[in-house]
């Protein structure tokens, strides 16, 4: 696009006083985006840093962490725009979330981006989402491959348009041998649900009633190649899971910002791992008992992937 800029320029120089204006216009844009690029390098390293020092530290880090992305329609509102416009600007905060969890070495995030429960929105809303949903695949897909992402859905195919489907196999298709971040992308996922589908496939087996353990149900849930979340964060203000990883949620911290969606950036993403990194997991026992055991639990997050290295993404 630069190049183009500058031929136009060129083009308006050899052709009249009234051209100067578009060459004029070449140049101030292709300035503009030498100053974005410089600043965005510059923002990216002051993060990278950022990130270094968390680690120097040797604070805990969530090697999961799951997120409900919730105030798309608040935040549309305020701007005077439609509702459906809120979720496009939430893809863009998702986008610089996984730059972020890549900066800060977070090997896994996990986003709410359908619930079953939002069939019950107005039609228009779940179309655009539908779309959205597979148009970010289409356009992302490719550079979230080269950048060593795996991505993953959850939830129930079922309900889900044909275009969608077969956008999603070919996403966890691709990606299936990629290590450096796992997105796991809940759509058409209740927490409810998934316990049900467990339920239902253990039902199936034929098992006895006293061999039904966690460990069995964990192994039909949907995640059961996943790690539970360390660090559940909540945009929007509310206080709740609204069916989001109910099995999974029951040891996960809980953060919960006002902030919105779509504005919710860097700062706000270093704020819930200072949280996070204040708690103190007990899993059930006294303080003693479990010292090591979190300090242990930082130190191997620190080092889980050491192909994990701190740069940004994009
Ligand atoms: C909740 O905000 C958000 C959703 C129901 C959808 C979230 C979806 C995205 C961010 C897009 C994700 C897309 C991909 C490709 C993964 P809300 O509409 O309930 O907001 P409100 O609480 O302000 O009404």
């Amino acid at each position: 696009m630069r190049c183009s800029g500058i031929e136009s320029g060129e083009r308006a120089r050899t052709s009249g006083a009234g051209m100067t204006k578009g060459r004029l216009r070449s140049l101030w844009a292709v300035i503009n985006s030498a100053i974005d690029g410089g600043a965005r390098a510059w923002e990216a390293e002051r993060h990278a840093e950022q990130a270094r020092l968390m680690f120097r530290e040797g604070r805990a880090v969530p090697r999961h962490i799951a997120i409900i992305m919730d105030g798309n329609g608040r935040w549309a509102t305020r701007q005077h725009l439609p509702r459906s416009l809120g979720h496009p600007a939430g893809v863009e905060a998702l986008r610089r979330v996984v730059r972020l969890c890549d900066t800060y070495r977070i090997p896994m995030l996990t986003v709410y981006a359908f619930s079953t429960e939002n069939w019950g929105r107005p039609r228009d809303e779940i179309n655009a989402l539908m779309n959205l949903f597979w148009e970010t695949i289409r356009s992302d897909l490719e550079q979230l491959h080269e950048n060593g992402v795996r991505l993953r859905h959850i939830g129930r195919l079922d309900g889900l348009s044909p275009d969608v489907q077969k956008a999603i196999a070919h996403m966890m298709d691709l990606t299936r041998s990629n290590t450096k971040l796992d997105l796991n992308v809940c759509f058409n996922y209740g927490g409810r649900a998934e316990i049900v589908d467990a339920v239902r496939e253990i039902v199936a087996t034929g098992v006895a009633p006293d061999e039904i353990t966690e460990d069995l149900i964990h192994r039909h849930l949907y995640t059961r190649d996943l790690p539970d979340p360390d660090l559940i964060i909540r945009t929007g203000g509310e206080m709740r899971l609204s069916n989001y990883l109910v099995w999974q949620a029951a040891y996960a911290e809980y953060y919960s910002t006002p902030v919105l969606w779509p504005d919710f950036g860097h700062d706000d993403f270093v704020a819930a791992l200072d949280a996070y990194a204040t708690r103190k997991r007990r899993f059930g026992k006294i303080e003693e008992q479990v010292e090591g055991e979190v300090i242990a639990v930082g130190a191997a997050t620190a080092t889980l992937r050491p192909e994990h290295v701190v740069k940004n993404v994009s």
